[in-house]
């Protein structure tokens, strides 16, 4: 009952039977209105320096992000595994390779290689949620004929919602790293609510720090000096933007989805700040990190009713006079779908209705 196709060898089923039982014992035991909110919660440790105390954001479910992402890790390497016949795999180096990878000077780059980063990407390529339905439906057969039981009803119809919602919640979206994950002073003052869905996307570059950051270390610690001088230096209530690229593969949270961020003059309650940490007027953020703000990131706002279908990408220059997001990166988002080269709403949303 293999989850994969490589090969059918000895080791994927395993694997698969780990993921798609607690899966769709999940689904079962949840069904209805809890089946949204019952998969996952991340949590966060208490100090990024010495961690102790770990806490879940919500109460957890059967199903918590650790257990899932071990399922999803289990599934890609048990494929790799089984891929290799021709000699014998030092499974410590697999493991390594895949749990401490670091990114090199340019920051992770395209080519998905097999590094927990890219989990959801690399999950994606493996399994499309039809196979998903048949293997959960598959292991849960296999689960009750161990127990003797009898499924009352056909289990068909919540394994199909429970596997939609799995791969809204799971995979439609980049991992997005949270405040508290990356040590977020907390909000000053009122936070202004959105109206959901945005129409507009502003891209900018930090500027400072001006390299791109390759590791979570290193992003996490960017985002508590860029939230250190906005609400410190420029009195802001928090750090300006929405959500903020790191060249490690990682989206980090800002204001997040629901609250007003400080980024686009004039602008900031109709569009989502995105920045890209760096300094981009002679040179790009590598082809991976330019992904994640093209494609992933308004996909999953979209695909989660927080940014229209039609939405229109910005630089920050063409709303504000500054040189953002740098000469470089502003001819680069020239070239995207959802780019208007006007400024003026009425214009664009004429080509985005002729477009888009
Ligand atoms: C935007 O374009 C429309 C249509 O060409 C025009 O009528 C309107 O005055 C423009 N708005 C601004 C603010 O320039």
């Amino acid at each position: 009952s293999g989850l994969l196709g490589k090969s059918g060898a000895r080791s994927s089923g395993l694997h698969a039977l780990t993921l798609t039982q607690m899966l769709g014992r999940a689904f079962l035991g949840l069904r209805g209105p809890a089946l949204t909110r019952g998969l996952g919660t991340k949590g966060c440790w208490n100090n990024l320096v010495s961690p102790k105390v770990f806490t879940l954001s919500r109460t957890p479910s059967f199903m918590t992000d650790a257990l899932i992402n071990g399922g999803m890790d289990g599934t890609i390497l048990g494929n790799e595994l089984s891929g290799t016949t021709e000699h014998p795999l030092k499974l410590s180096s697999l493991l390594t390779g895949y749990y401490r990878y670091h990114a090199g000077p340019e920051g992770l780059n395209t080519a998905a290689p097999l590094i927990s980063v890219l989990r959801r990407d690399n999950f994606k390529a493996l399994v499309s949620p039809s196979v998903l339905q048949e293997q959960v439906l598959d292991s849960l057969r296999v689960y009750w004929t161990l127990r003797g039981d009898v499924p009352v009803e056909d289990p068909a119809p919540v394994v199909k919602q429970g596997v939609e919602i799995f791969m809204q919640t799971h995979t439609a979206c980049p991992t997005i790293i949270s405040r508290c994950e990356w040590g977020a002073a907390p909000y000053r003052g009122t936070p202004t609510q959105l109206t959901l869905p945005l129409s507009y996307m502003y891209i900018h570059h930090t500027y400072e720090p001006g390299e791109p950051c390759v590791s979570f270390e290193q992003c996490a610690a960017a985002m508590r000096s860029m939230q250190r001088y906005h609400q410190e230096s420029n009195g802001w209530d928090d750090i300006g933007y929405s959500f903020v690229a790191g060249s490690d593969g990682y989206i980090y949270e800002g204001r997040g989805w629901y609250w007003q961020g400080a980024h686009t003059g004039g602008y900031n309650s109709k569009g989502y700040g995105v920045a890209i940490i760096g300094d981009f007027t002679v040179r790009l953020p590598s082809q991976h990190t330019l992904n994640l703000v093209k494609d992933e990131l308004p996909a999953c706002a979209v695909s989660g009713g927080r940014l229209v279908p039609t939405y229109i990408v910005h630089g920050h220059r063409q709303m504000v006079a500054t040189e953002c997001p740098g000469n470089a990166l502003y001819e680069e988002i020239g070239t995207w779908p959802h780019f208007c080269v006007s400024a003026n709403d009425s214009i664009c949303a004429i080509y985005a209705t002729l477009h888009f």
